[in-house]
C-alpha cells in the first residue's frame, strides 16, 4: 500500500482508500495518479500523462485538468501533494510509505537467526500437543495449492496449527506474513488491512509479483466474502504466493484446499489407564494443569474423571484449557460435576487472549452471532437431539413455523460449513452430530428464545424434564432410534 497523504493507494487493485474505506475514482484518474507514482517524484510532463492515459486518442487538456482536479479532491488537505509545474507538467510528492499493519514474521532484508525473527508475528507459547500428522498434512496441502484454509470450530487450533505450519517453512519463502483479520469490524477495510501488510512499494518498477510469499490470514470467517475475494486476487496477481487461511467455514475461493482441523482425541469410555494417557486430549489437559499446578497429579480415580472432562468437552483445545484453569481451585470431581454449568465454569482465559476466548460462551457466541436467523432457529430446535440424526429427523423437529423443510436442509448445510455440526455416513445417508458443547450452547439459546410452548418429538431417552440436561449426554452414549418421545420445548 502506498501512501499519499492520509490516502492509501493500491495498485494492484487499483484501488484508494481514506481511514480503511475504499474511495471512488474514475479509471483515467487512477492512471494518471499511477504515472505520477511512479516517476518517484520527478516531473511528468503533459505529453508523457497524454501518451500514457490516452495511447490513442488526441485529447483536449482541459481533459488532463479534470482528472487533475478530480485527485486533488480526493487527496482534501493533502491535495498540494499533487505540484503543478507550470507550463510542464505536474509532480506527485509521495508522503511517508504506510505502517504496516500486520507483522512480518521473516523477510530478506530481516532475516532470523534461528528461523524466527525477534517481532510480533505470534509467537506459539507452548508446544502443539497431538498436531503431528496435521502439521504434515498441512505443509503437504501448501506444496500442492496456493490457497490452504484451516477449517473447523472455534477453539479447535486452527490459528496455532496455521502458524506452526508458517514457521515450519518459512525458511523457503522471501517473506512471511500474518494477517489477523478478527478486529476488523468493516468488510470494506480488509483490502487496505491486508494491503499495508503485504504491499512493498513498487518502487523502481519492482512489483509484487513473483515474490515468494506466505501469508497466515487467520480469522476470515466473518469477513468471509471478501477474504474469498481478496485471496483470488492476490493468487492471480502474484503466482508465487501461498496462503494458509483459517476460518470457521470454508471460504469457498478458487484454488482453495480444505484442511479441516479435527478435536483432539479423547478417551473411550472403557479405556484404561494406558489408553487415556495416550490421548492428546488428555495429555493437553494435564499439561494445562501441572503449568498452574506442578504437583497436579493424574492418577487412578483422578484420570478416569480426566477422560470424563476430555470427552464431555468433546477434546476442545480452548474448553480443556479453560478447564485446566478452574482445576487447581474446584478440584477434579467437583469440575466434572460443574461441566453441567459449563458456560459458568469455563471462563477466565488468558487476559491476552482475544476477547472470543477468555470464555468457553465467548467462542460459541462469536459463531452464533456469525449466523443468519434462518441457521439460529434450526440451531436451537435441533438442540434437542443428543445423538445422531438425520435430515429427515431434523426436518421433522424443524421445520414448521415459517420454516419449510427446504429451510432445514439449507440450514444444516450451513450449520456444518460452519462447523457446528458434526457430518457422518450413515449407510448410504449422511447423519448429524452437535458437539456436547454446541449443543449445551443450543439449549440455552432455546431456553432464552421467545415464543409460546411447541410440542415435538424427540429422538432419544435421556430427556429428563424437557431434555435440557446435559446430564448422561456423553457423546458415546448409544440410543436405539425408536424411541421416541414428545416433549413441550419453548419455541427457538
Ligand atoms: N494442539 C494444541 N496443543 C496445545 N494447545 C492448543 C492446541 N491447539 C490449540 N491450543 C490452544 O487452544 C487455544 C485455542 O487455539 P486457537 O486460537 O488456535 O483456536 P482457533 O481454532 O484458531 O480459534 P478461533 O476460531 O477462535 O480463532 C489456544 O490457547 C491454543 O494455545
Ligand atoms: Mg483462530
Amino acid at each position: 500500500m502506498i501512501k499519499i497523504g492520509r490516502v492509501d493507494v493500491s495498485l494492484e487493485l487499483r484501488k484508494l482508500f481514506l481511514n480503511g474505506q475504499p474511495m471512488r475514482l474514475g479509471t483515467r484518474a487512477f492512471d494518471i495518479l499511477e504515472v505520477l507514482i511512479e516517476a518517484s517524484g520527478q516531473l511528468v510532463t503533459k505529453e508523457d500523462l497524454f501518451s500514457a492515459v490516452w495511447p490513442d486518442t488526441i485529447v483536449e487538456e482541459s481533459n488532463l485538468q479534470v482528472h487533475i482536479s478530480a485527485l486533488r479532491k480526493l487527496l482534501g488537505p493533502d491535495k498540494d501533494l499533487i505540484k503543478t509545474i507550470p507550463g510542464r507538467g505536474y509532480c506527485l510528492i509521495r508522503g511517508r510509505q504506510s505502517e504496516q499493519a500486520t507483522s512480518p514474521l521473516w523477510s530478506e532484508a530481516n532475516p532470523p537467526e534461528s528461523g524466527l525473527a525477534p517481532n510480533p508475528f505470534p509467537l506459539c507459547c507452548a508446544p502443539l500437543i497431538g498436531r503431528q500428522q496435521a502439521l504434515e498434512d498441512v505443509r503437504g496441502a501448501i506444496d500442492v495449492s496456493p490457497l490452504v484454509t484451516l477449517v473447523g470450530t472455534g477453539g479447535i487450533g486452527k490459528t496455532q496449527l496455521a502458524l506452526e505450519a508458517a514457521r515450519s517453512i518459512a525458511s523457503r519463502f522471501a517473506e512471511v506474513r500474518y494477517v489477523d483479520l478478527s478486529a476488523i469490524e468493516h468488510p470494506d477495510s480488509i483490502l487496505s488491512t491486508i494491503y499495508d501488510g503485504l504491499a512493498h512499494p513498487p518502487e523502481g518498477g519492482a512489483s509484487l509479483r513473483a515474490r515468494r510469499q506466505l501469508v497466515v490470514l487467520d480469522n476470515c470467517e466473518h469477513v468471509i466474502h471478501e477474504a474469498a475475494s481478496l485471496c483470488e486476487r492476490l493468487i492471480q496477481s502474484n503466482p508465487d504466493i501461498k496462503i494458509v487461511a483459517t476460518s470457521r467455514e470454508p471460504l469457498r475461493a478458487s484454488f482453495e484446499r480444505i484442511y479441516r482441523v479435527l478435536l483432539l482425541e479423547v478417551p473411550r469410555q472403557a479405556a484404561d489407564h494406558e489408553e487415556v494417557l495416550r490421548c492428546s486430549a488428555v495429555q493437553m489437559f494435564i499439561s494445562r494443569a501441572r503449568a498452574r499446578e506442578p504437583d497436579f497429579l493424574a492418577d487412578g480415580e483422578s484420570l478416569d474423571l480426566i477422560g470424563v472432562i476430555c470427552r464431555r468437552l468433546d477434546g476442545l483445545p480452548l474448553a480443556l484449557e479453560l478447564a485446566a484453569a478452574r482445576v487447581t481451585t474446584l478440584g477434579i470431581g467437583e469440575l466434572v460435576t460443574q461441566l453441567d454449568n459449563r458456560f459458568f465454569v469455563l471462563t477466565g482465559g488468558l487476559r491476552t487472549a482475544p476477547a472470543r476466548q477468555r470464555s468457553l460462551k465467548a467462542t460459541l457466541d462469536w459463531s452464533y452471532q456469525l449466523l443468519c436467523s434462518r441457521e439460529r432457529i434450526v440451531l436451537r430446535r435441533i438442540s434437542v437431539f443428543h445423538e445422531r440424526f438425520r435430515l429427515g429427523e431434523a426436518c421433522r423437529i424443524a421445520a414448521r413455523d415459517g420454516l419449510t423443510e427446504d429451510d432445514v436442509i439449507e440450514a444444516i448445510a450451513g450449520l456444518a460449513s460452519k462447523s457446528l455440526l458434526t457430518v457422518g455416513a450413515c449407510g448410504s445417508a449422511m447423519s448429524y452430530a452437535l458437539l456436547e458443547n454446541v449443543r449445551a450452547y443450543a439449549l440455552q439459546m432455546l431456553d432464552e428464545a421467545s415464543g409460546s410452548d411447541m410440542t415435538v418429538n424427540r429422538h432419544g431417552p435421556g430427556a429428563g424434564a424437557g431434555g435440557r440436561s446435559m446430564a448422561g449426554a456423553q457423546t458415546d452414549t448409544t440410543v436405539p432410534d425408536d424411541q421416541q418421545m414428545s416433549l413441550a420445548i419453548p419455541d427457538g
